[in-house]
């Protein structure tokens, strides 16, 4: 029903040299990845780099981040009519270190979900809770006010066009992931919000992703988690062999 999506966000990392290399590994390593959605988020300086190269693959292509404008004078964004145009599918919206180091709020997030929706990209919005909201019970308050906040107003058609990713702040390029019962539990969550959201039929089609120190060798638990549909995988997927094996997963027997 729901197809696994693994996707890299390569951050501020990857010249265009590095990021030929990079893809070039992934298409050598891919073979046949035809029950999961592979995608690549490089920064967008290589964007069209690595276009090229994934072109007629299986690998598909998204940006980090998106302005919700299609054009005008906006010194230093990206508008998705320019994420169309590179071949772009995906967006990632909302990622925390946006909204911690560029102090983007809830507010902007949901104009760029709608942008991203308008323009035919599939935005990936990143929700999740800081250690000290986690440490003092506020965890789930956090993420359903940031799902509600950014999707307010959407129509289901809408909404069901989306990805969610969950990635605790604290998870984030620390090695310390959320236990696999806990993502579980908290994408259970999200799953209960967007069906209250749209109905408990589409929310059952809705990608939801767990990231935040994701690494080959918790794959497998973390997705074999019924409400877990994928990963959104930061620095392991800077090398060609640790995101191949995030990608080529070991599917869960039910
Ligand atoms: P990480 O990053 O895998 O390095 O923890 C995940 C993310 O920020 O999307």
């Amino acid at each position: 029903m729901r197809t696994p999506l693994l996707a890299g966000n390569w951050k501020m990392y990857k010249t265009t040299g590095e990021a030929r290399e990079l893809v070039e590994g992934l298409l050598r390593g891919l073979g046949d990845v035809s029950d999961r959605r592979v995608l690549v988020c490089p920064p967008f300086t290589a964007l069209q780099t690595v276009r090229d190269l994934v072109q007629g693959t299986p690998i598909a292509l998204g940006a980090q981040d998106v302005y919700i404008e299609p054009q005008g004078a906006f010194t230093g964004a990206i508008s998705p009519v320019m994420l169309r145009d590179l071949g772009c599918s995906y967006v990632i919206v909302g990622h925390s270190e946006r909204r911690a180091i560029f102090g983007e709020g809830d507010e902007l997030i949901g104009k760029k979900v709608r942008a991203a929706l308008a323009h035919d990209l599939t935005p990936i919005l990143c929700v999740g809770e800081t250690k000290p909201q986690r440490d003092a019970g506020q965890a789930e308050t956090v993420v359903v006010a940031q799902v509600r906040a950014a999707l307010a107003g959407m129509t289901p058609e809408q909404i069901s066009r989306i990805v969610i990713a969950y990635e605790p702040v604290w998870a984030i390029g620390t090695g310390d992931t959320a236990t696999p019962e806990d993502a579980q539990a908290m994408h259970e969550t999200i799953r209960r919000i967007l069906g209250e959201m749209t109905s408990p039929n589409v929310a059952a089609t809705i990608n939801i992703l767990y990231g935040g120190s994701v690494r080959p060798d918790n794959i497998d638990d973390l997705i074999a988690q019924p409400d877990i549909d994928g990963a959104l995988v930061g620095g392991a997927s800077l090398k060609a062999d640790s995101f191949l094996r995030i990608v080529h997963f070991l599917p869960p027997q039910r």
